[in-house]
């Protein structure tokens, strides 16, 4: 049982690095003045992102609600947080189509002020929570993430 709870914490504050690297990449590239760079870069990272809030959203959040039968809480304070997240986003993606890739690691510092603050909600309490509700679950869950588009 305590296995499988661990499964769904390291799951996804693995995916919670793995977005981070993504964006560190982007911002090294940028940095180094490499442009053809930063254009695969980002892609790779925005849909990266979008993927991870997809599996919380699509998935985890679900099974959370169903098990805990808590809609108005810490999900529906996530979901807020991934909208505002998505917005910023956008126009990172903005930024990046005009060329203006100093316009994109301004925002992108406050995108990553926004996933650090969001993060450490998920991390401190959403998951531990999560986790053990669904421990016994996270077999069937994880086969649903690893079928998510
Ligand atoms: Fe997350």
């Amino acid at each position: 049982m305590a296995k499988t709870s661990d499964g769904l914490i390291t799951f996804f504050t693995d995916d919670h690095h793995e977005c981070d690297e993504g964006w560190a990449a982007v911002e090294a590239a940028v940095t180094a003045g490499d442009k053809a760079k930063a254009n695969t870069l980002w892609p790779e990272f925005s849909q990266r992102l979008e993927h991870h809030l997809k599996m919380e959203e699509e998935v985890l959040f679900p099974a959370f609600e169903a098990a805990t039968g808590m809609r108005g809480g810490p999900t529906y304070v996530m979901r807020a947080e991934h909208t505002q997240m998505r917005g910023v986003v956008a126009e990172m993606d903005r930024r990046v189509k005009s060329g203006d890739l100093d316009g994109l690691l301004d925002q992108g510092d406050t995108l990553l002020m926004l996933i650090q603050q969001h993060n450490a909600k998920e991390e401190g309490m959403l998951y531990p929570m999560a986790a053990q509700v669904l421990g016994a679950q996270w077999g069937d869950l994880a086969a649903k993430l690893a079928a998510l588009p």
